[in-house]
């Protein structure tokens, strides 16, 4: 169904509700905005980034049922649009099959996708799909066993937690206590429930950014960005670049896994679909059913960026995935607590050939490190905006003001 495009503020306005108004929210919420649609954000903190750019903002414990039934009832949004996977799906559910908001790309995508053993089962055994071997284990006798099975070099990471929280590779049986202890403290959610995963020695990773879009024929189609290569340190992003070569034996692969993946899902709307590639063999590991960190570099590379495609995607408009040119992303990090942040150095890097900036306006750092912007880099080659674009994250600086 496509969904009319009224007038913000207005009765007839067309309303998207956004659970999660991080630095992925925001350029939604800017991509929305460019649309006319009329915007509110919702974070679990003030003034996160995409409330400092919505018509209107509320903070709430978004794990709350009641607090996200009560939002939704007051606002009546016509599309609720999760931006993190810590919410109270179940609630989502509930929203969805009363018909009070359509959750994109659906509520049962965001439930299971919250959960690693969710995704996971749904690709490997449903599917059938090539991932890494695997068990699940709620305890260290569970795990020990477990890894008799999967052997080393392993990874071991609670199922419900995001940016390598709590994540940690096992080169052998002495890795296994700490990475336990580990894992126990650095999920979302009070559980210890962990996924033990063989340690896949790929050549290269990526994201496999796909949408599902209403097609010329009004249909929901599947479609492809080039390959968006990452490198992850910890577990975390840190760099990203577009397009990643692959052979085109790996590359049918990659659309053919994320082809499955995203229709099992269903709805509409952006997916990073996370693939580990080992020559012309191809592995699914995870996906998000939103724009992915990763895909920021689609603001430099692709005529509409992954934000842009997930606006029109979910509105019922038609999108367009073409490349544009090569680029390349890199974090700009603040490793200190508290805030507000000054930046330094953005001038400089702002006078680099080719880079554009995203600072999120986040209030504040936070230890090990936090996420605070990233640069973004074009050039002629991948190579040179990988280059470009660290030199550029190098060169700001963020303090405490
Ligand atoms: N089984 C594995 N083998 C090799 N590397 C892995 C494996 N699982 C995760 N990683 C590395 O850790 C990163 C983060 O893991 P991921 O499962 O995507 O967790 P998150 O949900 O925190 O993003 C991956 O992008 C990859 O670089
Ligand atoms: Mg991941």
């Amino acid at each position: 169904m496509i969904t009319p495009i009224g007038t913000p503020l207005a009765a007839n306005a067309t309303k998207v509700m956004l659970l999660g108004s991080g630095e992925l929210g925001k350029e939604v919420a800017i991509a929305l905005m460019r649309l006319g649609v009329e915007v509110i954000a919702v974070d679990r903190y003030q003034n996160a980034p995409a409330q400092q750019v919505a018509h209107r903002a509320y903070t709430i414990d978004m794990t709350d049922g009641a607090a996200i039934r009560a939002l939704v009832v007051q606002e009546r949004p016509d599309l609720v649009v999760p931006e993190i996977e810590a919410i109270a799906t179940d609630e989502l559910l509930a929203i969805e099959a009363e018909k009070l908001a359509t959750v994109i790309p659906t509520a049962r995508a965001t439930r299971l996708t919250m959960n690693r053993e969710g995704i996971r089962r749904l690709a490997a055994e449903e599917l059938g799909l090539p991932t890494s071997p695997y068990r699940f284990a709620d305890s260290l006798a569970e795990v020990t066993q477990a890894l008799e099975q999967i052997g080393y070099p392993a990874v071991i990471k609670p199922v419900m937690s995001s940016s390598g929280h709590g994540q940690s590779v096992l080169r052998g049986p002495d890795d296994v206590a700490g990475a336990w202890e580990y894992a126990c403290s650095g999920g979302r959610v009070a559980t210890t429930r962990v996924i033990v995963e063989g340690f896949v020695p790929f050549d290269y990773e990526i994201t496999q950014l796909t949408v599902r879009a209403l097609g010329p024929g009004g249909q929901v189609a599947t479609y492809f960005c080039e390959p968006v290569g990452h490198r992850q340190v910890d577990g975390d992003y840190v760099e990203s670049w577009q397009p990643q070569p692959m052979t085109a034996a790996a590359k049918a692969e990659a659309h053919r896994l994320a082809a499955a993946v995203t229709g099992a899902l269903g709805g509409r709307g952006i997916f990073g679909v996370e693939l580990f590639v080992k020559g012309d063999q191809v592995l699914f590991s995870e996906v998000s059913p939103r724009p992915h960190d990763t895909g920021m570099v689609t603001m430099a590379t692709q005529r509409l960026s992954e934000f842009d495609l997930h606006a029109r995607a979910i509105l019922g408009l038609p999108v367009d995935v073409a490349l544009s040119r090569p680029g390349a992303s890199a974090v700009v990090y603040g490793r200190f607590e508290g805030g507000p942040v000054a930046y330094d150095g953005v001038a400089q890097a702002l006078a680099l050939p080719g880079i554009d900036l995203r600072l999120f306006g986040k209030p504040a750092a936070a230890l090990p490190h936090r996420r605070l912007g990233v640069a973004l880099a074009t050039a002629d080659t991948v190579d040179e905006a990988r280059r470009r674009a660290g030199e550029a994250a190098g060169l700001v600086e963020a303090r405490p003001a």
